[in-house]
């Protein structure tokens, strides 16, 4: 087992009150160096295009971080501090070559805490993800090579040997499997034979290996036999009324079709999925009796005959109980076949919404409702969809976004991990916004369980558990004229009308748990969500002078520029 300890230390060294320096604010961690002397901590904020990083270094020298774009030295951003004699020093610098990396003309980098003890420099600095100088690097979703030195002295110089380079995805983090258990579950289909078409979905619906006694599921890996196929997989849990086992293709009417709530999800390009240090999904002991569909989309471009395939996810579980239990609660536009609402054909953005009131809680949950922690979320539409995001608002106003989509693929669904915790209190409504295109058909589009059909919905992986499942809303369709159903698909401004006539109506706001109940408030609303922020970057000052240290936060930037959004996310999405 690796040891903890240099960031355990770290954690502890933070001064109380300097509110940046937390795991909420940097969830992941890696050491850098074989020896675990080179601790490194980071989160990101994508909402305000920064992410923080604390170094921790066993040195009471000089420490520096940099991204190179090779492994070298040579043009890489690097940042230098320490604690020396004279006090702390902090600078933003470049690399022209295997030289003392000359200082940037820009300082883009803030200083957020420099400290030195029990021999161990920790510094701890915030960054634009995106560059702001042409001597910054531009941090992308794509694994970075960092490159890491330090002094045993103060004086900036010749590292020699102390000095070394590793690869991370910092935007888009999978640690790597090296403390692995050997328990797992494999939770795969067996040989089946799949039909010579293009687009293949096949649900297997099942029942989890019996465990004695709980387990937490920690770290989800996929298990794939033909790469040149399968495309994504999405692991659900089902409902209480779900008792059967089968194995065929989806969304044929089947009841396992109402087994939407996600536990898991791999998509094309992804690693393997794990869940924070502190939290571990449950199973075993009295969950033993939940039903899972595993849910397989195989692409085979050329509808080759006679392919079978045996792929599927890989469950690493432990009876180490982990502090919490992780969970997914499902936001959205309620699921609800039977429901009056139609999107019409030939609408280039039409918006659906659904709103959760967390202060409904209280109705389902015995004793006080604790804080949420959000690490990740699967945002989930079927094919019209084109854009999700979720809003958090508090008080009546919007204070963050849970996540975004501006370029949502239905082929590339993956569990995003925020990159920081984000907390949902008590009281905060949670709105959830589709945006869909319905200009190639010709027919009304309804909200369903087929891929045709239509989804909104927001799954947000969070932990401590709590017994509520889902919370979502659908409009009040009582409240709609007959004449105002489905308006005549060429009819703009009737569409508008439509649209706008379902958001602002009474929103009929169910809850459920576990166990089935639920609760029901005919008065939801739909507040208006911000536009969506895109990273900029944000220049900020920095004081590098002794013993006088910057630590204010960069304020949050709303700058709204379209163009860097769709970058961004084609950087994730390129993940
Ligand atoms: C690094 O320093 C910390 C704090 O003094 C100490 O706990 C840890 O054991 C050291 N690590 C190594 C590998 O020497
Ligand atoms: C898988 O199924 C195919 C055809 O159904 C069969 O030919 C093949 O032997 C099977 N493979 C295994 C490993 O069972």
């Amino acid at each position: 087992m690796r040891s903890l300890l240099p960031c355990l230390s770290l954690l502890l060294a933070w001064p109380a009150g300097a509110g940046a320096a937390d795991d909420s604010v940097m969830p992941f961690m890696e050491y850098l160096d074989p020896d675990s002397l080179v601790c490194l901590k980071w989160g990101f904020n994508i909402v305000q295009g920064t992410i923080t990083f604390a170094l921790s270094v066993n040195t009471t020298g000089w420490v520096g971080l940099g991204f190179s774009p090779n492994g070298g030295m040579q043009g890489s951003d690097i940042v230098i501090g320490g604690v020396g004699p004279s006090g702390r020093y902090f600078t933003d610098r470049h690399a022209t070559g295997n030289v003392l990396p000359p200082v940037d003309k820009e300082q883009n980098y803030t200083l957020l805490s420099l400290t030195e003890t029990d021999g161990q420099t920790t510094m701890t600095f915030q960054r634009s993800i995106q560059s702001c100088d042409d001597d910054d690097f531009h941090i992308t979703a794509r694994p970075i090579k960092l490159i890491y030195a330090y002094g045993e002295t103060d004086e900036i110089s010749y590292h020699a040997a102390r000095r070394g380079t590793k690869e991370i995805n910092l935007l888009n983090y999978m640690p790597r499997a090296t403390l692995l258990g050997t328990n797992y579950l494999n939770v795969t289909v067996d040989n089946i034979s799949l039909p010579p078409t293009h687009t293949y979905y096949h649900c297997k619906v099942m029942k989890l290996p019996k465990l004695n006694g709980k387990h937490h599921i920690y770290r989800i890996e996929p298990v794939i036999e033909h790469h040149d196929i399968v495309h994504h997989m999405l692991l659900y849990s089902c409902p209480f009324f779900v008792t059967e086992t089968y194995n065929r293709p989806c969304y044929m009417g089947d009841i396992g079709d109402y087994c939407f709530r996600v536990v898991a999800a791999w998509g094309v390009g992804a690693g393997a999925y794990e869940i924070p240090e502190n939290a571990g999904i449950p199973v075993g002991g009295e969950i033993n009796d939940t039903y899972y569909r595993l849910e397989i989309h195989y692409n085979n471009p050329t509808s080759e005959a006679g392919r079978t395939d045996s792929s599927g996810l890989r469950l690493y579980y432990t009876a180490q109980l982990r502090q919490h239990d992780a969970s997914t609660l499902t936001t959205g536009l309620m699921v609800n076949p039977s429901l009056d609402y139609n999107i019409p054909a030939n609408a280039t953005q039409f918006h659906t919404y659904g709103v959760c009131n967390t202060s409904l809680f209280s109705t389902l949950e015995d004793g006080p409702v604790p804080d949420l922690q959000l690490f990740a979320l699967l945002l989930h539409t079927h094919l019209a969809g084109r854009k999700v995001r979720a809003g958090l608002f508090r008080d009546g106003k919007q204070v963050d976004f849970l996540g975004f989509d501006e370029n949502y693929n239905f082929d590339i669904q993956q569990i995003t991990s925020l990159g920081n915790i984000k907390t949902i209190k008590p009281g905060d409504d949670i709105v959830v916004e589709c945006t869909y295109s319905t200009v190639n058909r010709t027919g009304v589009t309804k909200m369903g369980l087929a891929t045709t059909d239509e989804m909104c919905l927001a799954f947000l992986f969070y932990y401590p558990a709590i017994n509520i499942d889902s919370c979502w809303s659908h409009p009040n369709v009582a409240y709609l004229r007959s004449d105002n159903q489905v308006p005549e698909e060429t009819d703009q401004d009737a569409i508008t009308n439509h649209e706008s006539l379902l958001k602002t109506i009474p929103q009929i706001q169910v809850i459920s748990d576990l166990y089935s109940n639920f609760s029901v408030n005919p008065e939801g609303t739909v507040r208006d969500m911000m536009k969506t922020p895109s990273l900029s970057c944000q220049k900020t000052t920095v004081t590098s002078a002794p013993n006088n240290l910057a630590s204010p936060r960069p304020g949050t930037s709303w700058l709204v520029t379209p163009a860097g959004t769709i970058i961004l996310l084609l950087w994730i999405a390129a993940m």
